[in-house]
């Protein structure tokens, strides 16, 4: 008996990438041959078929036929293309070219687990080949077996098999992508396939068959956390039912929900069902009726999670990103996003890169035609419940639709983001605000001036603190109460259990940006010196300001100069250190920067005097915060 006896058989989804040419459905067919996968009379059918037509017969004959059947099927699921080993069923992805391939991964019609990347020995590594190297990076596969085809061409060679494989494995590796296995075949003689060649008693390493037995499966579904989307609320006697599809995971009724991008939790009272009693648990796919112990206002698009892991809370994320519409993708423009249940506006804030997908070169540019691939950063006006694509594979994926049509389609990313749910979290209850004893305009008579906040942003060595310094010093000559908060002061002493991650810089903002408000409260000018590299930060420190004192109070300031310029300065030697790879999350290297788009005052430092600068703050400051009865 095998260990598996009795057990449902879990199916691994492989894509097979690589050049046609470079025996891509030879070996598929060889797979499903050597197998012992192929319908019985299949093989012989399709070689009678050739001798009667006069022509050699071709493996690549078999898997055309095999495919010709899958694409009559509805789904690529429904379809069956697959082959057995003793472990387990494998289905095969493929796809006639990059266009179809891409959108199918990336839009989520089919998903892969590993892939086998194909390469001809008899040519070795060509561009195209590097290309497809990166599709793998672009849909985040990491197991992946390199197989170089063609070894009979090659005499079996295995010096040539070790100069393919360090070529290329030191490409795929700038691209962190990392094959796991590396294996000389045959395809067209059946060498490595599911057997050992005694061609290549040389090769030490396992058949693919076997190398793709050694792949872990995909997280059986219970072991990823909980997403429940809600489609629809009822109200239903006087209860309020939430409707929705459990995406991942188990749901029962007395577990302890949060819902995002709300923040809000409650508990499941009840699972409601149409026929009898309340279930006691519900499963992914499953779509059901739940009510809760706590009236809470739930939106339809919410995302329900445990409160132990929930998704990422953000209005800003890194996709890779489909675009199939004519018109191309804009910057600026507004479009509609669905997530899960979700709806919400997005504008593209940078195209990183963008990717022809058929010839999958890079090119540059602001706009993303039609079927191209683009790494993108993406800003909603509004709070959005994320999952990573690649720890939540069915819901860290995304479609752009205008008017019901699909037009573009995307997987989320987070790198260099900060999860922003602690930012916006309260956690204090039993709280009664007490009014101070002296007033606002009290404290603006006596200084003759109102408080205010000056935030200065932009990137490390752009000047923030030499100006911050010079303009404490000038106000305070000319009778200001003046005071600078500076990044590298707090980060000693209020802020000293904080790093650089993105949600350590999160909470460094703000907790200044309330620091900041309390200061202007008192009837201060503060200045504060903090490369504050998001933009959803320093809103938040303008709400705080707001929420204080009023919204007036504070002015963004962007202390202006290119990347270039600050490196060149490098006041703290930094940039360069940074550049070695000594410091990790450096802005403007490998952190992010989102400049300002609308500033109150830019400052640019890149080409004028310490002074020239200070007298522009000073008189903006003179303008808008000076107090006269
Ligand atoms: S912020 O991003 O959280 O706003 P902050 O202004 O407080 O940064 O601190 C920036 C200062 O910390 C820089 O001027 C620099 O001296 C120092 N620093 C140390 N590590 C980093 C890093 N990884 N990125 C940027 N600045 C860093």
């Amino acid at each position: 008996m095998s260990p598996t006896d009795g057990m449902p058989r879990e199916t691994l989804r492989v894509a097979i990438v690589g050049h046609v040419d470079h025996g891509k459905s030879t070996l598929v067919g060889r797979l499903f041959h050597d197998t012992g996968s192929l319908p019985e009379g299949r093989l012989e059918a399709i070689q009678e078929t050739c001798r009667r037509r006069g022509m050699p017969f071709e493996w690549g004959f078999l898997t055309d036929a095999l495919q010709g059947e899958r694409n009559q099927g509805v789904t690529i699921d429904a379809a069956h293309i697959w082959f057995k080993s003793p472990l387990r069923d494998y289905v095969i992805i493929d796809a006639p070219g990059h266009k179809e391939f891409l959108r199918n991964m990336i839009t989520g019609a089919a998903q892969a687990d590993a892939a086998l990347l194909l390469i001809d020995a008899a040519e070795g590594v060509q561009e195209q080949s590097r290309r497809h190297g990166y599709l793998l990076h672009l849909l985040g596969i990491t197991q992946v077996i390199l197989v170089i085809n063609k070894m009979d061409r090659v005499d079996y060679d295995r010096t040539r098999f070790a100069e393919i494989e360090r070529d290329y494995c030191a490409y795929l590796s700038e691209l962190g992508v990392v094959p796991r296995y590396v294996v000389p075949i045959s395809a067209r003689e059946g060498d490595n396939i599911a057997a050992r060649s005694d061609n290549m008693a040389w090769f030490e390493g396992p058949t693919i068959l076997e190398a793709l037995d050694r792949f872990e499966p995909p997280p059986p579904p219970p072991d990823l956390p909980l997403r429940f989307s809600i489609q629809d609320i009822y109200k239903f006697d006087d209860r309020r039912i939430l409707a929705g599809r459990i995406e991942v995971g188990i749901l029962r009724p007395g577990d302890l929900l949060l819902f995002s991008p709300s923040n809000k939790t409650a508990r499941v009272a009840t699972i409601e069902s149409w026929n009898a009693e309340s279930p006691l648990e519900a499963h992914a796919g499953e779509s059901v009726g739940i009510t809760l112990d706590d009236q809470l206002f739930v939106e339809r698009g919410e995302m329900a999670s445990h409160v132990d892991r929930p998704p990422i809370e953000s209005n800003v994320f890194r996709a890779r990103l489909f675009w199939l519409a004519r018109e191309p993708m804009e910057r600026l423009r507004p479009y509609k996003m669905k997530l899960n249940a979700a709806e919400a506006e997005v504008r593209l804030q940078s195209i990183e890169r963008v990717i022809d997908a058929s010839s999958l070169a890079t090119t540059a540019g602001d706009r993303i035609e039609q079927n191209a691939v683009a790494e993108v950063v993406l800003r909603s006006p509004t709070m959005l419940g994320l999952d990573e694509y690649s720890v939540s594979p069915r819901t860290g994926r995304f479609v752009i639709v205008d008017d019901y049509r699909i037009v573009g389609g995307g997987v989320i990313d987070m790198e260099g983001y900060p999860d922003q749910r602690a930012l916006i979290t309260v956690k204090s209850t039993n709280i009664t605000a007490v009014r101070h004893g002296v007033g606002a305009d009290e404290r603006w008579r006596r200084n003759n001036h109102r408080g205010g906040v000056l935030w200065f942003t932009g990137l490390s060595g752009s000047g923030k603190s030499t100006l911050a310094q010079a303009t404490e010093h000038a106000l305070f000559q000319r009778g200001y109460q003046a005071y600078v908060l500076d990044g590298d002061n707090v980060r000693g002493g209020l802020n000293a259990n904080l790093g650089f991650s993105p949600e350590d810089r999160a909470e460094n903002i703000r907790r200044v940006g309330e620091a900041a408000a309390l200061f202007a409260d008192a009837g201060i000018i503060v200045l504060t010196a903090f490369i504050s590299p998001y933009r959803a930060d320093r809103e938040r420190a303008r709400d705080a300001s707001d929420r204080v004192v009023s919204k007036e109070t504070f002015r963004e300031v962007h202390i202006k100069a290119d990347l270039a310029v600050c490196e060149s300065r490098d006041p703290k030697g930094l940039y360069v250190r940074a550049r070695k790879g000594e410091i990790p999350d450096f802005t403007g290297i490998s952190a992010p920067y989102e400049a300002p788009e609308e500033a109150d005052l830019v400052i640019d430092t890149s080409d004028q005097t310490v002074e020239t600068c200070v007298d522009q703050i000073v008189s903006y400051i003179d303008e808008s915060f000076s107090y006269t009865q």
